[in-house]
């Protein structure tokens, strides 16, 4: 399998890094030319490619030929960052590459998720602020997503809960909506975000799935773990 790692210097793309060569997969990771240091520990196992992940000509240099494409979507700036990085990516994968992107939990599929008025605040707030700042813009993930959900490629998006640091807790488990008690707890360690991504590459019941994820250590994930007898992905025993 030739996995390419589009973000691959941030946090969340290095425990990707990690995760595909443990699997033996060949790598190829692009990030910005400025972040290239941060892989350096990577840099005799995978193939690293300098550059914007908005740039179409990177990202179709980078994706040639991989089975599997792993996305950190972004929204930095008011530039359509994330949507230039997704536009790019659905339209130069490889015919039938697994794609996979990362967002959070306030991107709704079907307009089914509920959320806390913690949550809603939060996305308001910052998102007003980081708009005002031209630092970030919430809407270009959202759009982003849009353009993924509305692709024919077999991609999944995988929507995060807040996530921390830490030792693996082992691969997250997930349901469809946020609102569902069995996520209710709101926290995953980064690492396992990144295990969920590398293994949904290969997990096809996920192709067109959204699925919103916690730690399976989380207390709301041992609560319906205990109430069900069920060990992983609720919807999928359902
Ligand atoms: N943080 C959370 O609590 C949280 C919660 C739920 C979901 N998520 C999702 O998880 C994914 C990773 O997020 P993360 O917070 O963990 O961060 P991260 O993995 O460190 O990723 C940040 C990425 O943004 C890039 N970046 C930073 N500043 C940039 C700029 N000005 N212009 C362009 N690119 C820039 C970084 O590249 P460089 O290495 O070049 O700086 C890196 O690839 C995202 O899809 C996010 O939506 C995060």
């Amino acid at each position: 399998m030739k996995v390419c790692i589009i973000g691959a210097s941030g946090k969340l793309g290095r425990y990707m890094v990690g995760h595909a060569l443990d699997r033996g997969y060949e790598v190829v990771g692009v990030c910005r030319e400025q972040s290239v240091r941060k892989l350096d520990r990577f840099k005799d196992q995978i193939v690293i490619v300098p550059g914007h992940t908005n740039d179409r000509d990177i990202i179709q240099r980078a994706v040639a030929g991989c089975d599997g494409v792993l996305v950190v979507l972004v929204p930095w700036g008011v530039q359509q960052y994330a949507t230039g990085t997704a536009q790019a990516v659905l339209d130069f994968a490889e015919p039938g590459a697994r794609l996979v992107f990362s967002c959070g939990w306030h991107i709704t599929r079907d307009g089914k998720d509920v959320y806390s008025w913690k949550l809603r605040a939060f996305v308001k707030v910052f998102g007003g602020l980081a708009r005002l700042a031209r630092f970030a813009d919430v809407d270009d993930q959202v759009e982003a997503c849009r353009r993924v959900f509305g692709s024919d490629t077999r991609w999944t998006v995988v929507r995060g809960s807040d996530l921390e640091e830490g030792p693996s807790e082992g691969l997250p488990v997930w349901c469809e909506h946020v609102g569902d008690p069995l996520i209710e707890s709101n926290r995953t360690r980064r690492i396992d975000f990144a295990l969920f991504m590398v293994e949904a590459l290969t997990d096809d019941a996920l192709i067109h799935k959204a699925p919103a994820i916690v730690s399976c250590r989380a207390p709301s994930a041992l609560a319906y773990a205990a109430a069900t007898a069920a060990p992983s992905g609720k919807d999928a025993l359902s």
